[in-house]
């Protein structure tokens, strides 16, 4: 796949099978994060791997996270405002879905959580005060078949057109799709 195709392939997959996730993968998928641009290269970020049960269990706490729990991987990606105080989360969300694309390139599932205490979460996975921790991103190899809530979604999934979300030469005056339809 290129990587329009693997952008226009993912979805967020909330349901996986029970099967763990090799390590080279994970270091694939952290290797891409590390790659990521950020302002200045201060590479504000610190990715946290966490496949331990307990803690992934830990970590579902949140009124949305619940599939958290059966995601084989989860990484928390903690940002250092004091590293770049004006970047930090733009460089952190840059570094999220290089991770993101990497890992559906692979031929798993991802989805991004942000239903979670942020202290909690610090004091369970030792992050230090300089870090916040952002957002998790679970990864798994999808479990189609019982993925029904994820089917839903995507019945009722939509998007703005391209027209109302992107402008030419200034904002506001639409830019207007070759064919006029949004796919
Ligand atoms: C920063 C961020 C936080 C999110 N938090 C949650 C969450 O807590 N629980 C959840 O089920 N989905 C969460 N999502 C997933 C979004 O609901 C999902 O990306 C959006 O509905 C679009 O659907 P799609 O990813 O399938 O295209 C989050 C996504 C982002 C980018």
């Amino acid at each position: 796949m290129d990587v329009f195709e693997v952008v226009e392939a993912r979805k967020s997959i909330r349901s996986y099978q029970d099967t763990p996730i090799p390590r080279e993968k994970i270091e694939r998928i952290l290797e891409a994060g590390r790659l990521a641009p950020s302002a200045v290269n201060r590479e504000p970020w610190h990715f946290i791997a966490v496949t331990d049960k307990e803690k992934r269990k830990a970590l579902s706490k949140g009124l949305y996270a619940k599939f958290v729990a059966h995601a084989p991987l989860v990484i928390v990606v903690c940002g250092n405002k004091k590293a770049s105080a004006d970047w930090y989360a733009i460089d952190a969300a840059l570094a999220l879905e290089n991770m993101v694309l990497t890992a559906v390139g692979e031929g798993f599932g991802t989805c991004c959580v942000g239903s979670f205490n942020e202290s909690d979460v610090k004091e369970l996975l030792k992050v230090p005060d300089d870090y916040e921790a952002l957002v998790m991103l679970t990864v798994g190899y999808p479990k189609e078949k019982l993925d029904l809530s994820n089917k839903l979604l995507r019945l009722v999934r939509t998007r703005k057109l391209l027209s109302e979300v992107a402008s030419e030469e200034e904002f506001g005056k639409p830019f207007l799709p070759k064919n006029a339809v949004d796919p």
